[in-house]
C-alpha cells in the first residue's frame, strides 16, 4: 500500500508562507504516489498546557486529533515558521499535548523540517530548536532540511517556487526522504513477518 504522510503547516493565520509551503511539499509528496494527509495547526485547536486541566479533563480534543492522524501516517512533515531564532509556542505546545498520550505517537516516526520566512535565512534556526523536542521524543528527525528565504516573494503563481534551482533542491529533498521512509517501512513489515 502506498506511503500515507502527514504534511502539518505549523502557523494559524490564513495567509501563512508556511501553509503555502506545505501545500506545496503535499503536492510533491502526493506526485510520488504517496498518500497525504494535508493539515494545519487550526485543526488542532487546544488551551496551554496546564497539568491541572490534564488531570481534570485529560487531553483535549485537538491534541487527541493530532494524535490520531500522526498514528495513521507513516511519518510527518512540519513547515514551521520560525519566532524569535526558536519554535513558535503554539508549536511547542501542541508537541508538548500530543507528547502525554500513552503510546507517545512521535517516538520512531520519520520526519522532515522545512520553513518559510520572508527573511533571508528562511526560518532555518526555528528549525534547528524544534529538532530538540523531536528528537528527544524519539522522531526520527531527517538530517536535511529546507528553509524557503524571501518567503512572501518566493511563490510563482501556480503554487511552485519561483526560483528553479530552490524547487529542484525541495522536490529532491522530499524525494530523498520518502525513499528513506518507504526502505524503513518495509524493513519493518519484513522483520514482522
Ligand atoms: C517573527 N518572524 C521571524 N522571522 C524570522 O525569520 N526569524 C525570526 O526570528 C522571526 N521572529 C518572529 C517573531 C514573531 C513573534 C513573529 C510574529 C514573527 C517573522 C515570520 O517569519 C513571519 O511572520 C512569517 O510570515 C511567519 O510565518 P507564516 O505565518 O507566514 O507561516
Amino acid at each position: 500500500s502506498p506511503l500515507r504522510i502527514l504534511v502539518f503547516g505549523a502557523a494559524l493565520r490564513a495567509e501563512s508562507a508556511n501553509a503555502r509551503l506545505a501545500s506545496l511539499v503535499a503536492r510533491l509528496v502526493s506526485d510520488t504516489g504517496a498518500t497525504v494527509d494535508l493539515a494545519a495547526m487550526r485543526d488542532f485547536d487546544m488551551p496551554l498546557y496546564d497539568g491541572d486541566v490534564e488531570t481534570a479533563e485529560g487531553l483535549p480534543n485537538g491534541a487527541l486529533a493530532l494524535r490520531d492522524r500522526l498514528e495513521q501516517s507513516d511519518a510527518f512533515v512540519i513547515s514551521s515558521p520560525e519566532y524569535n531564532g526558536s519554535i513558535p509556542g503554539l508549536l511547542k505546545n501542541a508537541i508538548d499535548w500530543v507528547s502525554r498520550v500513552q503510546p507517545q505517537p512521535f517516538k520512531t516516526k520519520h520526519a522532515m523540517l522545512v520553513s518559510a520566512s520572508p527573511s533571508l535565512v528562511g526560518g532555518n534556526r526555528g528549525l534547528w530548536a524544534l529538532r530538540v523536542p523531536l528528537e528527544h521524543l524519539g522522531t526520527r528527525v531527517y538530517p536535511d532540511m529546507f528553509s524557503l528565504p524571501n518567503a512572501y516573494q518566493a511563490f510563482a503563481e501556480d503554487g511552485t517556487l519561483a526560483d528553479p534551482g530552490l524547487q529542484q533542491r525541495l522536490t529532491e529533498t522530499v524525494s530523498a526522504f520518502l525513499s528513506l521512509v518507504e526502505a524503513d517501512v518495509r524493513y519493518v513489515c519484513l522483520e514482522r513477518r
